[in-house]
């Protein structure tokens, strides 16, 4: 059967943990230069139908080096955009490359796009989850501080896609996420009653905070949510995590965004631009994290 990673959900806890380690450990070969075409000759497709840096230009270099080759299709440029089937979109690209990459709203269209896809399609985005980024934040943790079994993580802001799957990886790696986001703007409540004791809502942006070993915000207005920008800003205000909410955390707390980062709203630039900031290590990490990934997949 053909495995899809549209959640965190799709490996078990010690898959996810041999991801992590790999990815560690292809980190190290790129550094030594040693050349690792370990999928010389795989095609990766891409479909994104909004913006990105990161994971497109991960996916890209990372399939390059490992000697394949990618090829990024806009929804536009593709018939898909001129009525033709996401089903028969799904049948007719995945007879031609040995991945699909696909970044879009809904996550029913992701699952519906897999469902008739032969290859291995991978979740860059949707409005549900994004669980390529959690491979490169638990990478992230590892490298700085070892294993985040039993450890506290605070959410502080939107409980959106990657909040939600923020509570995925609170289940799969055994960690506690408090989470703390203004009423109204909470998680799936499924998402969260499925993680039990792992994950729970707490009351403000200070009880999430205190004596946590590790504080992750987002950005208040997700893709798409461009008009609700203001009436987030106002909702939201109380939650920008600040140098006060840096000092009630562990005195070794780290600081995580996916990143896009808006310093002054979500985040104050003392506290993304400081020395208990990761965000830069997250970044890279995409890029070792989703080799590992598709080596997995593909290999
Ligand atoms: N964090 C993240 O997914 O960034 P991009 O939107 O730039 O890909
Ligand atoms: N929550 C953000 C993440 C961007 C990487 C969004 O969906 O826009």
């Amino acid at each position: 059967m053909t495995r899809h990673f549209l959640s965190l959900m799709d490996c078990t806890p010690k898959e996810l943990r041999m991801l992590v380690e790999r990815a560690v450990t292809l980190k190290a070969i790129l550094r030594r230069r040693e050349p690792h075409e370990y999928l010389r000759g795989s095609s990766l497709a891409l479909i994104f139908e909004k913006s990105s840096t990161r994971t497109r230009v991960s996916f890209e270099a990372g399939i390059t080096q490992l000697g394949g080759n990618s090829m990024f299709l806009a929804p536009a440029e593709l018939q898909l955009g001129r009525g033709e089937p996401l089903e028969d979109t799904a049948r007719v690209i995945s007879r031609m490359v040995n991945a699909i990459v696909i970044r879009t709203h809904e996550h029913a269209k992701l699952a519906a796009f897999a469902a008739h896809s032969q290859v291995p399609v991978i979740n860059a985005l949707t409005d549900r989850f994004h669980p390529c980024q959690l491979l490169a934040d638990m990478q992230t943790y590892f490298e700085h501080r070892g294993d985040i079994a039993g450890r506290t993580v605070a959410w502080i802001g939107d409980g959106n896609n990657v909040c939600q799957s923020w509570i995925n990886a609170a289940r799969q790696f055994a960690f506690t996420l408090r989470i703390a986001t203004p009423s109204g703007y909470g998680p799936d409540a499924e998402i969260l009653s499925a993680a039990g004791d792992a994950a729970r809502l707490v009351a403000t942006p200070e009880e999430a905070a205190t004596g946590a070993d590790l504080v992750v915000t987002d950005t208040w207005a997700s893709m798409g949510q461009e008009s609700e920008k203001e009436v987030r800003a106002r909702a939201f205000r109380g939650f920008c995590v600040d140098t006060h909410l840096m000092e009630i955390a562990a005195p070794d707390a780290l600081f995580m965004h996916c990143l896009p980062a808006y310093r002054g709203v979500e985040v104050a630039a003392d506290v993304i631009d400081g020395p208990r900031s990761v965000v830069w290590d997250e970044a890279e990490n995409r890029l070792h994290a989703q080799k590992a990934l598709l080596e997995f997949l593909l290999g």
